[in-house]
């Protein structure tokens, strides 16, 4: 996850923003970087490495302006070195970018940019947009004009700060999509900006929080917002109460909200570093499963809980669709007490966000004691599983607070989407061809994951309809059937509601006859090779009296006629698909449980973290 700050005002900006990204740490990154305007010039320091090589360095080369900006850089394009990290200039050096988020298209921009005599010194997506600033505002435009025309330009989902000589004493702030906030923080004499609260919140209390496709221009006294297309607007003003555990939910009621509305900037952070977009290849640093011993595995089993349990399952279409593998998937708390058939051809992958549940940590021991390569896909760094692993991918999603597990799912998903990209590519099931196509999807996700975000309002409208019902029958097929295992759990364990997630096809053999108006129906009905199975299910249960809620992809306006209610989501490859069908359903039971009063973040009788048999 990056981390943005931005100052200007009566104060020395190195020191603010470096606390700034002080306070960003816990995001992790792998180099540092800020730019302040000093005497008319822009002067840069920037390092690899931690924070501390940063201010090591403004200590022995010292910077001296009143307006700023720094960044934390968790690498995307390019690796981690000091001219990959941010601030990057324009052509001139009077134009310097910060940035969080994906350029999905680049490389388009960066070639057609370099045939109009730009010169680019990094590997970055990033360093396309100073160059397209320094285009327009070489046309006459302002810094808020042409950082407006830039954002017209590129595509996918960004947090960015621009500042540049020719504007002296002026920031100019941009969130598109939700692949990074970008908030303001309103001083006496002095203006901050940051990616999140934490990094500016001992200045000020007095926040907005830009929206999607919404800019900013900022100056010590004051500032204004404006739309991507150039109308103004009046932001509303938000006071954070000081108690650090609101502050760190935002502009959020509850961690969960907050976590599930992080999905394309955590998403965004999963594939960071890991993708060269260009040669369609996948690198994951701490797995080392290469050419030679990849063909050491024969097989694949995953053990995991709850949550993680269906991410495996998922896991299963990705890895034996991608690398040609034949999957097993196991409860943790099952696979240890089956006497399981593995060996040292096996290769053991445990999904776990906590890395402390026990039942999975047990199912490691276990294979491990029976000659398994370990694999862990984990997110709390420093955990149990990661320890014991041979091979780590970490979900890199933040740390998620809410019990009921959500980023942390999705970023499984693309965890296990990468590391099938990774063996297929060893395996040679996976043509040079297939696999752009593949990663070109990828970069595509955040920006679809934020439109299904922007919907929030109708999943709230949903729940008021539905927040008194006693049961709920979630049917999905294929790839998606675990969606609809993982709907009914987050259904169940935070509205305490009874939910059931069900193969579909299986409805005849029994489910069927619950069906009544009684028994509402979420059924996963996207464009895929078995949405007319899944068309048929909806048709039975209607012919039943059912309610049926579909989820549908965006275009199809036939289940509309069919069924009573529809969510929609954008089209994706069905691989990935999983990953865009889980939101609206995580967002149901969120206002379900809202409605209901339940304790969303803290659920009765749970816990974020199962360290008991
Ligand atoms: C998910 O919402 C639940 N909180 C629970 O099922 C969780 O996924 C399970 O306990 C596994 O936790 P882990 O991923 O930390 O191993």
């Amino acid at each position: 996850m990056c981390g943005i700050v931005g100052y200007v005002g009566p104060r020395p900006a190195a020191p603010i923003i470096l606390e700034g990204l002080r306070r960003l740490e816990y995001r992790g990154y792998d180099s540092a970087g800020l730019a302040v305007i000093q005497d008319g010039r822009i002067e840069l320091r920037r390092n690899v490495g931690k924070l501390s090589a940063l201010a090591e360095n403004l200590e022995q080369n010292p910077v001296h302006g009143y307006i700023g900006i720094g960044h934390t850089r968790w690498a995307t394009h390019g690796k981690p070195s000091e001219y990959n990290a941010h601030p990057h200039r324009d052509c001139t050096g009077e134009i310097v970018v910060i940035h969080n988020g994906i350029v999905e298209n680049f490389l388009e921009l960066r070639r057609r940019l370099m045939a109009e005599g730009h010169t680019f010194r990094s590997e970055t997506d990033t360093e396309v947009m100073a160059h397209l600033v320094e285009k327009y505002m070489a046309g006459g435009a302002s810094l808020l004009e042409a950082v407006r025309r830039m954002l017209g330009d590129i595509q996918g989902a960004h947090g960015i700060v621009v500042m540049s000589t020719r504007a002296p004493g002026q920031l100019v702030a941009a969130r598109m999509g939700n692949a990074g906030g970008v908030t303001l923080g309103i001083g006496d004499g002095e203006m901050f900006i940051a990616s999140d609260l934490p990094a500016i919140l001992e200045h000020t209390r007095r926040m907005v929080f830009l929206e999607d496709r919404q800019l900013a221009l900022v100056w010590a006294d004051g500032f204004e917002c404006w739309t991507a297309d150039g109308r103004r607007i009046t932001p509303q003003m938000h006071e954070i109460p000081w108690d650090p555990v609101s502050a760190a939910k935002g502009e959020y009621k509850h961690f969960m909200q907050k976590e599930i509305y992080e999905q394309a900037r955590s998403i965004t952070d999963t594939i960071r570093g890991r993708v060269d977009f260009e040669r369609g290849e996948v690198y994951l640093a701490d797995v080392h499963i290469n050419a030679e011993n990849v063909w050491n595995i024969h097989k694949v089993v995953i053990v995991a809980c709850g949550t993680s349990y269906y991410a495996g399952l998922v896991g299963k279409f990705l890895l034996e669709s991608l690398a040609r593998l034949p999957v097993e998937v196991d409860y943790s708390s099952e696979f240890r007490y089956r006497d399981p058939l593995i060996d040292e051809h096996t290769l053991a992958i445990a999904i776990t966000q906590s890395g402390e549940t026990v039942d999975t940590l047990a199912a490691m021991e276990e294979a491990r004691r029976k000659g398994a390569r370990l694999l862990s896909i984990v997110n709390m760094i420093g955990s149990q599983a990661q320890r014991i692993s041979d091979d780590v991918i970490t979900m890199q999603a933040g740390p998620e607070i809410g019990v009921a597990s959500t980023k942390a799912f999705t970023a499984s998903l693309v965890d296990l989407y990468l590391l099938g990209i990774l063996l297929g590519t060893l395996r040679g099931t996976l043509p040079v061809e297939r696999r752009r196509e593949l990663v070109d999807e990828l970069a595509r996700l955040p920006e679809k994951v934020g439109r299904v975000l922007g919907d929030g309002n109708a999943y709230e409208e949903l729940a008021r309809l539905f927040f008194q019902r006693q049961n709920f029958l979630y049917l999905g097929r294929g790839i998606n059937y675990p969606v609809a295992l993982e709907g009914a759990l987050k259904l169940k364990e935070i509205s305490y509601i009874h939910a059931e997630g069900y193969p579909a096809g299986e409805m005849k053999h029994g489910p069927i006859a619950l069906i009544d108006k009684n028994m509402p129906v979420v059924a996963i009905a996207v464009r895929d090779h078995v949405y007319d199975k899944m068309i048929s299910q909806v048709e039975q249960v209607k012919a039943r009296d059912g309610v049926v809620i579909a989820l549908a992809t965006q275009g199809d306006d036939a289940i509309a006629e069919k069924a009573d209610h529809v969510l929609y989501i954008p089209p994706a490859s069905p691989l990935l698909t999983p990953v865009l069908a889980v939101i609206p359903l995580q967002l149901f039971a969120y206002h379900v449980a809202v409605r209901r009063g339940a304790d969303v973040d803290q659920p009765r009788n749970l816990a974020k973290s199962v360290t008991v048999e």
